[in-house]
């Protein structure tokens, strides 16, 4: 992932295409200093405290570029879905480690006041569904009432995954690392180039395999 500065808010559309492209449009400004604890708008310090940090966990870069991926070509009511979906994760998800509940979203980490009330007996805990998580209304300038608990970074990931695939789109698409592109999967030359690569990648898997024999 790289961060790209940006002036100011971005629509739900243009800041989820980012994702898919493995780019964080990022702030650049910092909160006001009479109140440290919270600010109602990403600053710098939410940016490099609360995302940057995650982007280096695999999974969870995965999981923020799958959501990317999901927006690209999705109705109106899509995007959303997906940015509550976004809101409840990337931002404000908490997520099962053992028998713990911990936080792992950006305005969590990135508010010591709310990190802590959120462990608090006042707001409610669901489990993450992104059906019924994208339907979900929140506040923006205040702590939130709901927060939405994953089972694990890989469970969101693959729920985000069919959940994405209910969406009506006339073609699928994928990333390519190697352009840094998105392709668009919708004619069988793309699919023939896919099944090639997808040869090579198994190709090297079952050379490993026979080494480890
Ligand atoms: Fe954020």
């Amino acid at each position: 992932f790289r961060l790209r500065p940006v002036a100011g808010l971005l629509s739900s559309r243009d800041f989820l295409a980012g994702l898919a492209f493995r780019v964080f449009h990022s702030t650049q400004y910092i909160r006001h200093g009479s109140k440290p604890t919270y600010t109602p708008e990403p600053d710098v310090c939410h940016e490099l405290l609360g995302h940057v940090p995650l982007f280096a966990d695999h999974s969870f870069a995965q999981f923020s570029q799958e959501i990317g991926l999901a927006s690209l070509g999705a109705p109106d009511e899509y995007i959303e879905k997906l940015a509550t979906v976004y809101w409840f994760t990337v931002e404000f998800g908490l997520c099962k480690q053992g028998s713990a509940i911990k936080a792992y979203g950006a305005g969590l980490l990135s508010s010591f006041g709310e990190l802590k009330y959120c462990k608090t007996d006042t707001p409610k805990l669901q489990p993450f569904d992104p059906e019924k998580t994208s339907l979900q209304k929140y506040p923006i300038t205040e702590y939130q009432p709901v927060y939405f608990v994953a089972e694990s970074f890989e469970d969101a990931k693959e729920k985000v995954g069919k959940f994405a695939a209910t969406i009506p789109r006339p073609f699928s698409v994928r990333y390519n690392p190697y352009t840094q592109s998105i392709e668009v999967l919708d004619n069988t030359q793309q699919l023939s180039n896919l099944a090639g690569c997808i040869h090579s990648e198994l190709g090297k898997l079952c050379e490993a395999l026979k080494k480890l024999e």
